[in-house]
């Protein structure tokens, strides 16, 4: 199990000035949702036949991926939960149960086999859970659609749920992001604009666009309010099917790739290169995992979300230097800014 990097943790402690008791009521919100994330993951360890597969001793990734119906990135997910979980650990052979995971895996203790069918059917068990884990789930879907959110008060529920979440990451980011002399920003999939107000607010002479979905419109032109309304714009723009707007020096996406296949990425950083003027800058900021398994919790639980929710994935800071560089992008820095509240890197990019 990867324990959280404790200088990391001191750091963004000074740097946010968090309260104890603000830091006592993450800590225990993050215990709940490690919870959700456990259960998922010995429920897909049943699923896939991990178990089976790791019952006869231990398998290497590249053997599993051969064996199981599963894709590359959703095992990826399940073996990084697995050892930060305790079910699996690592050994010279690959990977192996721990004692905890040979007791689920062997079925023959009652309190082992109950618990995990009940693992089993607290994330709805069967084949709609099997299928979000399986090789062909990448289609890219309308965004609402996939959430089963298509009316308007669940689309301003949901965009209100991201704005909170935003807060703090999006000062960090407007902190981290040099931005001088720059203009104008496109804001992609930028929901109710907070990170455009944050970046706007650190840059006195800077404008956004946030360009999203015609439905997030007027949620996020109520939420954007004071001196950050007068520079900060929306345009409805479905990015998959139309061109982000021209004019623009500067593209963010934040916390959107992570949602997309990694052939709509492509997609999405050839838009913002063909969009952007020579020299223009892109930021992406997003969760990043390592390239090992091993990943720390904030990682595994990011990882779990997408899986439930998205037909994307946490990609590494390699993936997205192959990306970027596949659509033309130069000048690549990846880095970490402080902020206890979020686990988001910053890359940023030349055009
Ligand atoms: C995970 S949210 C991120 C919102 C915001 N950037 C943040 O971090 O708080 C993804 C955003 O992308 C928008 N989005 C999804 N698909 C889109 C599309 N095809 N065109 C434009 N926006 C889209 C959603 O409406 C949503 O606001």
């Amino acid at each position: 199990m990867t324990a959280l990097p404790w200088s990391d943790i001191w750091r963004h402690l000074t740097a946010v000035r968090f309260s104890p008791l603000a830091l006592r009521r993450m800590l225990r919100t993050g215990r709940i949702a490690e919870g959700v994330c456990a259960t998922r993951t010995v429920a897909a360890a049943g699923a896939t036949g991990l178990f089976d597969a790791l019952r006869q001793g231990p398998c290497t990734p590249e053997v599993l991926i051969q064996e199981l119906n599963v894709s590359r990135s959703r095992l990826r997910v399940i073996l990084d939960a697995g050892l930060h979980f305790g079910i699996l650990r690592k050994s010279r052979g690959g990977l192996r149960l721990t004692g905890l995971g040979r007791a689920f895996a062997d079925g023959r203790d009652p309190l082992y086999a109950s618990a995990l069918a009940y693992c089993e059917a607290s994330v709805g068990g069967g084949p709609a859970f099997a299928a979000r884990l399986g090789a062909g789930h990448s289609r890219t879907r309308d965004f609402y659609e996939r959430l089963g959110r298509r009316d308007e008060a669940s689309i301003k529920e949901y965009g209100t749920y991201m704005a909170r979440t935003a807060a703090t990451p999006a000062r960090t980011l407007a902190r981290a992001w040099d931005l001088a002399g720059a203009r104008l920003v496109c804001d992609v999939g930028g929901g109710f604009g907070v990170f455009s107000a944050a970046l706007v607010a650190r840059n006195p002479h800077l404008e956004s666009i946030v360009v999203d979905l015609d439905v997030v419109k007027p949620a996020s032109e109520a939420w954007l309010r004071g001196e950050a309304a007068q520079r900060v714009r929306f345009q409805a723009l479905d990015f998959l099917h139309e061109p982000l707007p021209g004019g623009c020096d500067a593209v963010l996406f934040a916390r959107v790739l992570h949602e997309s296949d990694r052939a709509t990425v492509k997609r999405l950083l050839a838009g913002a290169q063909k969009a952007l003027p020579s020299g223009g800058r892109l930021a992406v900021f997003e969760v990043l995992r390592q390239r090992d398994l091993g990943n720390p919790v904030p990682v595994v639980l990011a990882a779990w979300e997408v899986v439930m929710g998205a037909p994307g994935e946490i990609r590494s800071a390699e993936d997205y230097r192959t990306l970027l560089t596949a659509a033309g992008f130069q000048d690549i820095r990846v880095e970490r800014p402080f902020d206890l509240a979020g686990w988001n890197s910053l890359i940023t990019a030349r055009a």
